[in-house]
């Protein structure tokens, strides 16, 4: 699959997105070992913290699919400003999918491809704990 396909993939995700709160609309794409695609938007609650980003989400469909391993990522909002995961997707991207790329998208295609290691150095995974 190609980048392109993978960001299209992300930013139609920002279409379903529930973000009555932040306004910030995020879409996610991920790139299973299998070679599916499987995507998440966020969905924002009332009570804020309750709030699931949209590369969980996406981690969440594709578990219900029986998939735990990605190779490439996408993340995209509606906004001219890339968007970068956040603390706790970075620690959940990191737990399932070694040596993970990430492509960093803004709403008018600006594309930045980081590592998982460089989005979190030094990350704690279930190797700290053998
Ligand atoms: N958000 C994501 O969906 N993914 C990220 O990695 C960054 C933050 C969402 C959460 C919240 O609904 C909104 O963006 C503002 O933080």
């Amino acid at each position: 699959m190609r980048d392109i396909e993978l960001i299209a993939h992300a930013r139609e995700m920002t279409r379903r997105s529930y973000a009555p709160y932040s306004g910030y609309r995020v879409g996610a794409a991920l790139l299973g070992v299998n070679g599916k695609v499987y995507t998440g938007c966020n969905i924002e609650s009332a009570s804020y913290g309750a709030t699931i980003c949209a590369e969980r989400a996406a981690i969440a469909n594709a578990f219900r699919d029986g998939c735990q391993k990605f190779i490439r990522a996408a993340v995209i909002s509606d906004k001219n400003e890339i968007c970068t995961p956040c603390g706790i997707c970075r620690q959940m991207l990191y737990e399932f999918s070694e040596h993970l790329m990430i492509l960093c998208c803004s709403a008018d295609g600006k594309v930045v491809e980081y590592s998982i290691e460089e989005l979190l150095p030094h990350g704690f995974g279930n190797d700290n704990m053998k």
